[in-house]
């Protein structure tokens, strides 16, 4: 989903701001999770370079191992909407400490670009930001695979 552009915000000029990303990622995407085996919600807000926000929320299974991550389906909703270069993410749970990303995210997000800017926050309001380089450093990349002769 796209967060939508109201009649005050059309007029906006910038990208969302980190605050307003977290923003979304709390009201407009963690509002909607789905969690009712492990009772922890999280809200992913995701900048792309044309400006677009798209959401994510985890959505949890009976299977338990089939759970998305908020930060996949986010990136799942930009991608299907033909975004595939992205600038920032926001991520949101109400944990001890801002939420970090699992390390299936990050690859995930590795395959988009080593820039993204991760913003990791939690409700009590503490915020982490980091590069999604330095969170995965030696990512596996599609550089390998275009290496080998065939
Ligand atoms: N979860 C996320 O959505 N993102 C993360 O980065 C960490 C974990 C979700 C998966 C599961 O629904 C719940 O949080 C507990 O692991």
């Amino acid at each position: 989903m796209s967060v939508e552009l109201t009649a005050d915000s059309s007029k906006r000029t910038s990208f969302m701001d980190d605050t307003e990303l977290i923003q979304a990622a709390i009201t407009e995407a963690r509002q909607n999770a789905y969690a009712p085996y492990s009772g922890f919600r999280v809200g992913a807000a995701l900048l792309c370079e044309d400006g677009r926000v798209f959401l994510g929320a985890n959505v949890e299974n009976a299977v338990y191992g089939l759970t998305m991550c908020a930060e996949r389906v986010a990136v799942a909703n930009a991608v299907t909407a033909g975004c595939r270069s992205f600038e920032a993410l926001a991520v949101v749970a109400d944990g001890p400490t801002p939420c970090p990303v699992c390390g299936a995210c990050r690859q995930v997000l590795a395959e988009f670009g080593p820039e993204t800017r991760i913003i990791m926050a939690n409700i009590a309001g503490e915020v982490k930001k980091a590069k999604l380089k330095d969170l995965l450093p030696t990512a596996f990349t599609n550089e390998q695979l275009f290496n080998e002769k065939r």
